[in-house]
């Protein structure tokens, strides 16, 4: 046998059945409530000019220095494909003028992502996420509705070890004091030359550094909590309490930060523990910030996304499984010519009437037509033998219990629909 020659790209996979219709009921899942709650669906290209995820994500995290594809295309123009869909969707606001609408704006979002990340468990160069994002409010309730409804997500899915982790940047009032404060702690550090570069340039990012002596070194470090302005503070603490009347548990970090640089007060990640070193299944923030830096008008916003592949690593660590359904209702056996064409009309009429069908095909003979019909996941086989055929009926079977009926071939459509009702 002949050996492929290509394969998908490092840090890449193909979404094969029934992965791939796990894959799209997880995506539907996560966009449930977020269709049950307000929110409207943008889309926006999978590349954009590279500036602005220099300028949005920020100059120095990993997603800027080290993690994005960007080229220049035959016209000279530098894109990116997208490596988080924050960015994007702010500069789709701004440029279509959703903001001089009614405020605030709700959209969600769902679509392929792209880092060059060194590839591991959970970790892949083309992802897959869910995102919302609110845009016009500095409402504490945005930031739990938003918590809320990913919770709702998840649990909806039958999962039950994601732990919300929550913590609060603090704005523009609080953050340069904390930042001069981590620093100054830092700087007593012996660190290596790349970590007291980023001390200068970035010390929140120090926090995320996951090396075990770096950790350690990190437990006498300040905490943001402390330097919270009264503002801030109570931002935070209606988030927390909000949460807290809608039954939503979760887990006070005050060293929680992340890999991007347009987070201001409320910051969250979900994670569960299934995963190994990738554990973060989604994750978010408020960014009232990120308009002014992209050209825009002050416009605060909040949102976050979800991970759709670690999610469904999640489901499986948790021994649920695979959600979505491949298959039909239905499963069409015609024996002959004649009855071939019957069936594909039937089978058509039955698709138009709403009923999941399908039908054997290349004139199989009946063991093999009926094997076909177990796969396809058909709760009821049509057997159209030629002898049905002259008595103008067919034989449906139930496979699950084996039993059979003749039923009136112009009554099939509306008998079926009975049956599967
Ligand atoms: P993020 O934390 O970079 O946030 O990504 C969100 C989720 O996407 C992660 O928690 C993870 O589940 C998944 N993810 C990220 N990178 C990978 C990867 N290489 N392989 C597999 N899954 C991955 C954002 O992207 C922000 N835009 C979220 C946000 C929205 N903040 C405010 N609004």
């Amino acid at each position: 046998m002949n050996q492929p020659i290509f394969r998908a790209p490092r840090g890449t996979f193909d979404l094969v059945p029934p992965r791939g219709e796990a894959m799209l009921a997880v995506r539907d899942a996560m966009a449930a409530p977020l269709r049950a709650s307000g929110y409207g669906y943008v889309e926006t290209p999978s590349f954009e000019e590279t500036r602005l995820f220099a300028r949005g994500v920020g100059e120095s995290t990993d997603i800027v220095t080290k993690e994005m594809y960007s080229f220049t295309t035959r016209g000279g123009d530098d894109v990116t494909l997208r490596p988080e869909g924050t960015a994007p969707v702010l500069r789709a606001v701004l440029e279509n003028g959703l903001h001089r609408g009614a405020l605030p704006v709700k959209l969600w979002y769902s679509g392929s992502y792209y880092r060059y990340e060194r590839p591991q468990k959970g970790r892949y160069r083309h992802f897959s996420q869910v995102g919302a994002e609110i845009l016009g409010t500095e409402d504490p309730a945005s930031d739990a509705e938003l918590i809320v409804l990913a919770v709702d997500a998840y649990r909806s899915l039958g999962l039950s070890g994601v732990r919300v982790l929550l913590n609060s940047l603090g704005s523009s009032e609080s953050r340069p004091a904390y930042r001069a404060a981590l620093q100054e702690y830092l700087r007593t550090l012996d660190l290596d030359e790349e970590t007291r570069r980023r001390v200068e340039l970035n010390p929140l990012r120090v926090l995320d550094d996951k090396r075990p002596e770096i950790q350690k070194a990190l437990a006498q470090a300040p905490v943001i909590t402390d330097y919270l302005s009264s503002g801030d503070r109570e931002h935070h603490e209606t988030v927390r309490s909000l949460l807290a009347d809608a039954a939503v548990d979760f887990i006070d970090d005050p060293r929680l930060v992340r890999g991007l640089d347009y987070y201001t007060r409320t910051l969250f990640e979900f994670v569960h523990d299934g995963l190994g070193a990738q554990s973060a299944v989604g994750g978010g923030g408020r960014y009232d910030g990120l308009s002014e830096l992209l050209g825009g008008p002050r416009l605060p916003g909040v949102g976050w996304a979800l991970g759709a592949d670690r999610t469904l690593l999640a489901m499986q660590a948790e021994g649920l499984p695979l959600p979505g359904r491949v298959g039909v209702d239905v499963f069409a056996v015609p024996l002959g010519d004649d009855a071939a064409r019957r069936a594909f009309g039937l089978v058509t009429a039955l698709r138009r009437a709403g009923v999941a069908a399908d039908v054997a095909t290349g004139g199989r003979g009946l063991k093999g037509s009926m094997k076909a019909a177990d796969r396809s996941g058909a709760r009821y086989a049509v057997v159209i033998g030629s002898r049905d055929l002259e008595q103008g009926v067919a034989q449906v079977k139930d496979l699950g219990s084996g039993e059979q009926e003749p039923v009136a071939l112009d009554r099939l459509v509306e008998h079926l629909r009975v049956l599967l009702a």
